[in-house]
């Protein structure tokens, strides 16, 4: 089935309120729902009221009260259906059905992990749940009273305020709650069992105290801290930069081990894949505290940018995505240096949304049609939905921005939104017509934009061209032009910024704004030739085509005031330099030094001035698959692999002084996991690494290894040994002993499994293979593998894309043996193919071969189906 925006019509009924009863049982829990509804004002007096329900029993139906006449109602695989309702007053319908959380291994709806009862709802598992409207758009008002076995379940929580607890006979116990916010059923939650407890006040902004509680596993109370500051200062964050305040009596927050993704907003009661809760540093890297200082900001500001005001439909997925994405980044930026942060969110954009956009899994920020809705939850959604938002900002300004999420907080409170509102609320607030900008929901692809530029010495005149295109993508072969704002600096020959306005086009505040195909910007009385230095910070997510010489991106590198542009520059060096020689590696010519990156490098390596993690930013090189998209098609993996090893041995060599000096310069003392730390960390290990390759021995990072005393210098060290220096005695040893220090200790071992996984070389498929037949390994935990098969085939090029076809077969079967129990999880792992076709031939029958396998294997998910569908179709 194929659902469409367009096609958006309201329900025929109302929802008024939800009251729901659960009897936990682990095979047969008992589901009692009763909904007060009312037939909209205007639908016909014969239209029946149809709920969504998926893999339920029914066990009975009520009409206030009595049981409703068989002739009255039908079930089917997807919904109930109820006729002869009451044409305008208020009715209560009662649905009573069965469940067994056991055997539920989809993981959406209610199931266990680790003995603990939980939900996952977003985007439709609400009607695994019980027969209801499972859409965004139906608001209600929610009781919940849940009913277990003490030992069974201790801790029984759902969203809102505690109303009460007590006690039945027979060891059973019951607590209710009641959520006055009125909600769509994507953000109902439960939870129930025997956890442990870490508990903090916060008091808002108004003065009212709110109870925090983080559960987690028994044992692991110590390793929740982190977690619980990250919480508070986003609760702060939020009411300082965008004036929220939190509005319930209690926050929840729960810690499991087996989620399909990484947490979930639920109305006061988010739920989180313990990877993003749990740290303490003999386990969690700083990686790892980052993301769980985001996420955690995430889901908190999701209360009011998804909850408060939720989606229409989920087409408008973007509307809660992108925008608390763009939350999140703008808080972690604040929380820690703020260049280093947009570096990293540049990378994770062109890694992954970049691919997405180029590829037959392109779509716009705002889909207009869809199959499987799982299959939405993006890069394309989330990344680029939330470079659109700041786009926004970066044209409205500061001051526009905050006036229009004002107004869109103070319009839409309540509301289930669409883009459109969302939109007008800047328009109004700005006084700017927003209409060409609202392109960037509509319009898939990553826009290119070729850029001249001409220095007229005698005139001192400098003309800066800009075109735009937008290559075709699936279902939009047309494009219309887009408005993309390109914030700039001149950068004069003594370093300092010309500061003129140009004429040719809207340029206010160091930004063109590109709004037709071609324009040229014109600049006047410039005292001497000028370096453009272009998407600044990268103010619009495109790819630039410019011609620009070393010598300029090195004078921007040196001078540009703004740190992502310097970064972007080295960064631009290096990136043209790895191109080059990896076409040259792959049609097997000789490959020349790379002595002016090498010194350019090593000389921002050495320099004290220059943030560490800056440094380190900049010294590491573009990945792999980086070089692989920036080539685009007839890709090699290998021939990348050995041109990047090459410039890294001899950046390495150049730089081996340097190195060894700045690997032994960790920070001593106690770990804190607070940036400048983390900086000193990264620029350490990153320093280990080229150290370890100049000297092409592994006795430097196995005496970093035993000489580690936190996860991050551990992980570093393990994994020069086993990548750079694999099959070693050295390796060996560390792997071994990593493995039996956190042997029963599921988050610190997905590290050894994904380390061991991204080994680069065509043998890993084999290593791989092996892992996945050790008695620890779990099949149905998804962290478990993400970390062994995600790894392996979306991070690491040589080994997954090995010549003989290996790795597609391995990731084919097991996406098909995982697509039975688990198809959200499937159909994520199976996304690493979605660039299949930009390999060299042999390869792209390889992975066309695995791909048809699986269309091929039999019944399918609606989840995998739909992505094999889109990655097949020409
Ligand atoms: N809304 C969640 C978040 O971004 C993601 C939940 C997605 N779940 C899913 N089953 N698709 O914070
Ligand atoms: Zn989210």
């Amino acid at each position: 089935q194929v659902y469409k925006l367009k096609d958006y019509k309201p329900t025929d009924f109302v929802v008024e309120r939800i009251d729901l009863t659960f009897e936990l049982d682990p095979s047969e829990t008992k589901v009692v729902s009763r909904v007060i509804l009312h037939r909209r004002e205007g639908v016909a007096a014969d239209a029946a009221l149809v709920f969504d329900g998926d893999e339920l029993t029914l066990d009975s139906v009520q009409l206030d009260g009595n049981d409703i006449d068989p002739s009255l109602f039908d079930v089917d695989e997807e919904s109930l259906t109820i006729r002869g309702l009451p044409e305008s007053a208020p009715f209560e319908i009662t649905v009573n059905t069965t469940l067994s959380p056991d055997t539920n291994t989809k993981l959406m709806g209610l199931y266990r992990t680790n003995g603990v009862y939980c939900t996952q709802c977003e985007a439709e598992g609400f009607r695994r749940i019980t027969y209801f409207y499972d859409r965004p758009d139906v608001l209600a008002v929610y009781t919940v009273t849940i009913i277990a076995a003490k030992d069974d379940a201790k801790y029984l929580l759902s969203n809102g305020n505690f109303l009460g607890s007590g006690n039945y006979d027979e060891g059973r116990h019951f607590a209710a709650w009641f959520d006055p916010h009125p909600k769509p059923s994507y953000l109902f939650a439960l939870v129930g069992g025997d956890l442990g407890l870490v508990e903090d006040t916060f008091t808002t902004m108004s003065g009212k105290e709110v109870a925090l509680k983080i559960y987690v596993e028994h044992g692991k109370e110590g390793r929740a801290g982190y977690a619980m500051d990250a919480l508070k200062r986003s609760m702060k964050w939020d009411e300082e930069v965008f004036g929220r305040e939190y509005d319930l009596d209690i926050f929840q927050l729960v810690a499991v081990s087996d989620f399909n993704m990484g947490a979930m907003e639920n109305k006061g009661l988010n739920v989180f894949n313990d990877k993003y809760v749990l740290a303490d540093p003999e386990t969690a890297t700083d990686a790892d505290y980052a993301n769980i200082e985001a996420i955690i900001a995430h889901e908190y500001f999701h209360n009011w940018t998804g909850n408060r005001i939720t989606c229409r439909d989920w087409f408008q997925l973007c509307l809660k995505e992108g925008l608390t994405v763009y939350r999140d980044h703008a808080f972690s930026a604040d929380q820690r240096s703020a260049a280093v942060k947009r570096i990293a969110e540049i990378r994770l954009l062109k890694a992954h949304q970049f691919p997405e956009d180029a590829g037959p899994l392109a779509h716009p920020v705002r889909p207009e049609t869809y199959k499987e809705i799982n299959n939405f939850y993006t890069a394309t959604v989330y990344e680029k939905g939330s470079e659109v938002v700041r786009m926004i900002r970066t044209i409205l300004g500061a001051d526009d921005f905050r006036k229009g999420m004002d107004l869109y907080f103070e319009r839409h409170d309540g509301d289930a939104s669409t883009i459109e509102d969302f939109l007008a609320c800047f328009a109004e607030a700005s006084g700017r017509d927003l209409k060409q900008f609202a392109l960037w929901y509509s319009q898939a692809g990553t826009p290119s934009v070729s850029v001249s530029t001409d220095w007229n010495e005698a005139a001192k005149s400098f003309k800066v061209t800009l075109e735009q295109s937008l290559a075709p993508t699936p279902g939009q072969s047309r494009k219309a032009l887009m408005h993309i704002p390109l914030a700039y600096g001149l950068i004069l020959p003594d370093g300092s910024e010309f500061n003129g306005q140009p004429q040719g086009g809207e340029a206010g505040n160091g930004v063109f704004h590109l709004t037709k195909r071609k324009q040229t910007f014109s600049f006047t009385d410039v005292p001497g030739r000028p370096v453009l230095s272009i998407n600044r910070g990268f103010s619009a997510p495109v790819n630039i085509a410019m011609e620009q010489s070393a010598d300029d991106l090195a004078h921007i590198a040196r001078h540009d005031s703004d740190g992502v542009s310097r970064w972007q520059a080295l960064n631009e060096q290096a990136m043209r330099h790895l191109v080059a020689v990896s076409k040259l590696a792959r049609d097997g010519r000789k490959l020349p030094a790379a002595k002016e990156l090498a010194k350019i490098l090593v000389d921002t390596a050495a320099d004290e001035s220059l943030e560490p993690a800056f440094r380190a930013q900049a010294l590491a090189l573009p990945a792999e698959s980086d070089i692989a998209r920036e080539i685009g098609s007839n890709i090699d993996p290998d021939a990348i692999h050995t041109a990047r090893e090459a410039v890294l041995s001899e950046i390495a060599t150049a730089g081996l002084a340097v190195f060894s000096k700045l690997a032994d310069r960790a920070p001593t003392g106690p770990y804190s996991p607070a940036a400048e730390d983390a900086g000193l960390r990264a620029l350490a290990g990153t320093a280990l690494a080229y150290a370890s390759i100049a000297e092409a021995e592994p006795v430097r990072a196995k005496a970093a290894f035993d000489a580690s005393n936190n996860m991050t210098a551990m992980t570093q060290a393990l994994q020069i040994l086993v990548h750079q220096f694999p099959g070693s005695d050295e390796a060996e040893a560390a792997l071994a002993a990593f493995k039996s220090r956190f042997a029963g200790d599921a988050l610190a071992l997905d590290k050894w499994y994904a380390i061991q996984a991204m080994a680069p070389g065509a043998g890993t498929s084999a290593r791989v293979e092996a892992l996945l037949e050790s008695p620890d390994f779990d099949r149905k935990n998804p962290n478990r593998m993400r970390a062994l098969i995600g790894s392996f085939s979306a991070g690491n090029p040589t080994g997954f894309n090995a010549p003989d076809g290996a790795g597609y077969r391995l990731l084919a079967r097991e996406v098909i043996d995982i697509d039975k129990r688990n198809p959200q999880l499937a159909a994520r792992l199976l996304t690493a193919m979605r660039s299949w076709r930009s390999f060299e031939p042999r390869r792209q029958k390889l992975a066309r071969q695995a791909l048809v396998s699986i269309r091929e294997a039999g019944k399918l998910s609606p989840d995998v189906g739909d992505i094999i569908e889109r990655m097949l179709a020409d």
